[in-house]
């Protein structure tokens, strides 16, 4: 049974990745939450997409070159009309997933910055939250997701990519991995299957069309990852 995982919570209608967002994908039925986390300067895990807090804030800075103090002044709203939003904690999200009996699968945001000692960081975090039996890490830096696996076998990790990866399902397995996190254009019922009786989980992205959501029903993928949590819901009725 395919699982709704809510990118950037429900990103499709309220800011991203902010407290509100969370709430309104719990309220929709989201069986997850994916968000994205870096290290601000003061080495706390602090929830944004960009490296930049310029696009979702206005303010023109870096995350991992501004304190919490500093973060939590902006307004996190700016982009779809919700202001008085803060750039959450990733604790923030946690207490929410925990709350709502959720999963989360946290992106770290480590490809660009290397954010020394992050993959420790978000682990204890989960383990504080008791959400280490619901959780997923995920990244783009194949490096850090195996460092994870060292750290704490007992932690899933997927692999995000973006090209269709030759016997994917192998290289999952090269690296430790427990699910490839691929765009959905790479994805379809035979990829899927490889990958599943492999025992790798398949969790794709961004699906937000109806006919991609179909598509990747059909293909009996694991978790689709998803701005609209409820059109989802909705197509699998
Ligand atoms: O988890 C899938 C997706 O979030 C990866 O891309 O850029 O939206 O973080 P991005
Ligand atoms: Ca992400």
């Amino acid at each position: 049974m395919t699982k709704i995982m809510a990118h950037r919570g429900a990103s499709g209608l309220y800011p991203e990745n902010t407290i509100l967002a969370f709430e309104k994908a719990a309220e929709m039925g989201a069986d997850a939450i994916e968000t994205d986390v870096h290290l601000s300067k003061d080495g706390k895990l602090v929830i944004c997409h960009d490296e930049s807090v310029l696009r979702t804030t206005g303010f023109d800075g870096l995350v991992c070159e501004m304190t919490y103090s500093e973060l939590s002044k902006l307004d996190a709203g700016f982009l779809k009309g919700h202001p008085g939003q803060r750039l959450p904690l990733l604790e923030d999200l946690l207490r929410i997933a925990a709350e709502n009996d959720m999963g989360v699968n946290i992106e770290l945001k480590n490809n660009v910055f290397a954010y020394a000692g992050m993959e420790e960081k978000v682990i204890a975090a989960l383990y504080d939250y008791g959400l280490e039996k619901r959780c997923i890490l995920s990244s783009f830096n194949h490096r850090s997701m195996h460092r994870a696996k060292e750290i704490d076998p007992k932690i899933p990790v997927g692999l995000l990519y973006s090209c269709d990866l030759y016997e994917a399902q192998q290289y999952a397995k090269s690296c430790g991995a427990d699910a490839l996190h691929p765009q959905y254009g790479s994805v379809n019922a035979g990829m899927v299957q490889r990958a599943q009786e492999a025992g790798v989980a398949v969790n794709v992205w961004t699906v937000n069309t109806c006919k991609v959501i179909d598509d990747m029903l059909f293909a009996g993928v694991d978790n689709i990852i998803t701005n609209y949590p409820d059109l989802v819901r909705e197509r699998m009725r």
